[in-house]
């Protein structure tokens, strides 16, 4: 059996979650939905990033310890995941005990490699970006992201980077694809080639991280804890890596901040620990509110909860991905998310099921036959499904979750033009069997459209194809190739209200 990995960063538990946050979970679990759907073997990952100076400063702000702070923050995240409807399989928090004994692991190992010596260092960090800067990267005496730095110099263990400079260019040359979207790609290469400086990997005026191995006055830089996560979760390191089937075929799904992280620092950590290389990386574009970053200063995050609650987590999940293409940025609007819902959810495909289900329902009790003979023009409707299956696999290998969902709208536009061609209500008072047929086409439309909908609207097509009768086991891609003679249908609930 085939299998995939997928992890979404894990979020810092400094503030409350925002919509940002939701995205990278819902295009992740998308895209894991999909896979399963398609009959791989899945692990999809997420959690909270839970030590460091940022969190350690924030704990502090609110007169908490840091324990009982990001208890308390950890649970506002892991409600997310539950509202947000993510189906995954674990949430590692890296304040668990399976977690330090990791990310300690792959910390000996790169030590028993020769990777990691102690010296003193220099320089400045941004706590913000939980970030080390040179001088020379400053502009205007802050981050080149815009975050205060502040100075450092501390004894410090180093990461021997400045090694993996070669061995990561040739990686990437060979494997153009391990970091999408290609004008990515292009920039992690072209700053790997301008030279890799050695990178400061523990903090000894930090008090608030995993400490490092046989040395208590040192404790991990945070990001060599964080990334270490996608090991924990898949229990390294009980299980070897080399061997293990998930890490064969690992994506990382990241915002474009951390995409460097993820890219750089990530590979040359585990190149030093004799551990393979993740097969993708996939750096996603930022969300604006009105042309502006969403920030605390700003006061414009927006709450993705409160937008779960109103329009529900479908229709969340829809309108941002099928607004961006996944790489890009784009300005998120209440507006532009209500009259999404309006046109395509609740007007073509909502409406869709609704007036289908309903007549037949009036009409035939509910019970529609497959035709004696099906018209070729009926034939070709319907296997215009297969071509969509054909694309999946390239269309998710690519993470192109926009056109998935154009190509799903089409079938869903053309169904509807198809009811209003055959006009069933008027044939069932001239040639009632052959409206039968009619509905017949479309419910089997509904039952393809329902499976291949799932990985999008978790709800909505559980609802559509409880409705059509359809069998929990009968919802997997390999129902597709099947028809159904006879449709016994209940009634629907409501898809989606328009607004
Ligand atoms: N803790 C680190 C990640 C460690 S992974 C080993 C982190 N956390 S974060 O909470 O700040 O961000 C988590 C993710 O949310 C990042 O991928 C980031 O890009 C994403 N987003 C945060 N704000 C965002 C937008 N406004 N728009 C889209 N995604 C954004 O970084």
């Amino acid at each position: 059996m085939h299998t995939f990995y997928i992890t979404t960063p894990i979020y810092y538990v400094n503030d409350k979650p925002h919509i940002g946050h939701a995205y990278t979970s819902l295009a992740c679990d998308t895209v894991a939905r999909f896979y399963r759907l398609l009959g791989y073997q899945v692990r999809f990952v997420t959690g909270t990033d839970e030590h460091g100076q940022k969190i350690e400063k924030a704990a502090l702000k609110a007169q908490k310890n840091p324990q009982s702070f990001v208890d308390e923050v950890a649970e506002t995240f892991i409600d997310l995941a539950k509202k947000l409807d993510l189906s995954h399989d674990d949430f590692i928090r890296t304040t668990q005990k399976r977690h330090k004994v990791a990310a300690q692991h792959l910390w000996q190992n790169m030590m028993a490699n020769g990777f990691i010596y102690k010296d003193q260092y220099s320089g400045w960090y941004a706590t913000r970006d939980e970030c080390f800067y040179s001088e020379d990267e400053l502009i205007g005496g802050k981050a080149p992201t815009g975050a205060e730095v502040e100075w450092v110099s501390e004894e410090s263990y180093f990461f021997k980077l400045s090694a993996f400079t070669q061995p990561l260019l040739d990686f990437y040359r060979k494997n153009p694809e391990a970091i999408q979207p290609a004008s990515r790609y292009n920039e992690v290469v072209k700053f790997i080639e301008s030279g890799l400086k050695d990178l400061s990997i523990s903090r000894n005026s930090v008090a608030w991280g995993i400490q490092v191995p046989n040395d208590n006055q040192h404790v991990m830089y945070v990001w060599v804890d964080a990334l270490s996560n996608y090991l924990t979760a898949l229990n390294y390191p009980e299980n070897d890596m080399a061997e293990n089937a998930f890490w064969q075929n690992v994506n990382h799904v990241v915002g474009k901040d951390i995409l460097r992280f993820h890219s750089v620092f990530w590979p040359s950590f585990l190149m030093a620990a004799n551990i393979p290389l993740p097969k993708k990386v996939f750096a996603h574009g930022w969300w604006t509110v009105d042309g502006e970053k969403m920030s605390k200063s700003l006061g414009n995050a927006i709450n993705p909860i409160t937008l779960i609650e109103k329009y529900s987590v479908d229709a969340l999940r829809y309108y941002m991905l099928k607004s961006l293409n996944f790489g890009s940025d784009g300005d998120f609007s209440e507006t532009r998310l209500v009259s999404t819902i309006n046109s395509d959810l609740a007007n073509a495909f909502g409406n869709l099921c609704q007036r289908v289900i309903k007549f037949a329902l009036k009409n035939y009790d509910g019970k529609i036959t497959k035709p004696i003979k099906l018209l070729d023009s009926d034939k070709d409707f319907l296997n215009s499904f297969q071509k969509i299956v054909n694309n999946l696999p390239d269309y998710l290998i690519n993470y192109r979750l926009q056109k998935i969902c154009e190509e799903l709208w089409q079938v869903i536009y053309n169904a509807n033009a198809y009811v209003d061609q055959k006009k069933p209500w008027d044939l069932f008072k001239t040639d009632p069997q052959q409206c039968q047929d009619v509905l017949w086409v479309l419910c089997e439309l509904l039952r393809r459209l329902g499976i291949l909908l799932q990985p999008l609207l978790p709800e909505a097509s559980k609802k559509l194809l409880s409705s059509l009768g359809t069998e929990i086991n009968a919802r997997d891609i390999t129902a597709l190739q099947t028809t159904k003679k006879q449709y016994a249908l209940q009634e629907i609930q409501p898809l989606f209200m328009r607004i």
